[in-house]
């Protein structure tokens, strides 16, 4: 069993507009709802690709039977903590040219309660699992040393901990030296305080993720691919795609396949080159966030994957 958490659940509003005027009346022409937050993204991917996944998030009565119908339809095992303000919404709307302006929502502030409430359910799901993902933002109210206790309980327990969060959050959690992050490029470089331009910085990046005593950092390129290091070296892995559709949510698709790889023994190429091809499959989606198993199936050989030197 894989766990992911994925405190900050959200609800993803798709608009589609002709024009978007400031100030002015926009009518949509079509609208769609979903539920959204990193979490759940990666947890999805997961189960699309044939292992046994459960995700720790917070819910809302509006949107209890949304995000269970969702969940269940695709496999994934969801323990929602229900809070009775509303979870945060992703609002995209995107006009004729293509365009898409997005109001990101701030979502609820917990109290000590329902911050404490999300805990324990972590901590259960860290019992029956053998590897932990940490994914996304938190909820308003968690101190941004949150990650860090989180992935020192899931070491101290014995099991592998995989992070992906920016800023303070992933600064932080970097002292409890997880086994995996996986910034992409302006992450990263925010992190170092270097820009990351090109495939060289990026190992650079990862090499020096190492030595800050993280097993296997992974730093995402977008289309330029992605880099990953453990003590044998460092390796990149990149696919030439056709137009893509919509690459967001590429990396928790990438992280989702790593994971997988991860729990199937296999090694850090292999690893690599599914965790490409889910990122790959993602963007060539109309969806956000989620890859599904013959995409994957069908991207996996066209992964180019080799050692930098
Ligand atoms: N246009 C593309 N062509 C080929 N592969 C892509 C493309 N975009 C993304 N990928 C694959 O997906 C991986 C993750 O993408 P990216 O670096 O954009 O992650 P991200 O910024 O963390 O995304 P998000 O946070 O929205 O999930 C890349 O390392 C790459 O392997
Ligand atoms: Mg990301």
């Amino acid at each position: 069993m894989i766990s992911v958490v994925g405190f900050n659940t959200a609800i993803d509003r798709f608009i589609r507009l002709d024009t978007l005027g400031l100030g002015k009346v926009s009518r949509s022409l079509d609208e769609q709802v979903c539920p959204g937050g990193k979490g759940l993204h990666v947890a999805q991917t997961i189960a699309a690709l044939g292992e046994r996944v459960q995700l720790v998030g917070l819910v809302d009565s509006a949107h209890r039977n949304l995000i269970g119908r969702r969940l269940s339809e695709r496999g994934v095992l969801f323990h929602g903590i229900e809070i009775a303000d509303s979870l945060r919404t992703c609002i995209a709307l995107r006009d004729a040219t293509g365009q898409v302006t997005e109001v990101l929502g701030q979502g609820p502030l917990l109290n000590e309660e329902q911050r404490e409430a999300l805990l324990r359910a972590f901590r259960r799901s860290v019992d029956d699992s053998e590897l932990v993902i940490l994914s996304g933002s938190l909820p308003r109210g968690f101190p941004p040393t949150t990650y860090a206790e989180m992935a020192t309980y899931v070491r101290d327990a014995g099991k592998r901990c995989l992070v992906d969060a920016s800023g303070e959050l992933l600064r932080q959690a970097l002292q409890a030296q997880p086994f995996m992050v996986k910034p992409n490029r302006d992450e990263v470089a925010e992190l170092l305080g270097r820009p990351i331009d090109d495939l060289a910085a990026a190992a650079s990046a990862a090499r020096e993720l190492a030595v800050r005593g993280v097993e296997m950092p992974v730093v995402t390129m977008g289309a330029m691919g992605a880099v990953a290091a453990d003590a044998r070296g460092v390796w990149h892995a990149a696919i030439e795609l056709a137009p893509i559709r919509n690459a967001v949510g590429s990396g928790d698709c990438l992280l989702a396949g790593m994971a997988v790889g991860m729990v199937r023994g296999m090694t850090l190429e292999e690893t690599l080159r599914l965790g490409a091809a889910c990122g790959a499959a993602n963007a060539q989606g109309e969806e956000t966030g989620f890859a599904e198993r013959p995409a994957v199936a069908a991207l996996l050989s066209q992964v180019r994957v080799h050692r930098l030197a």
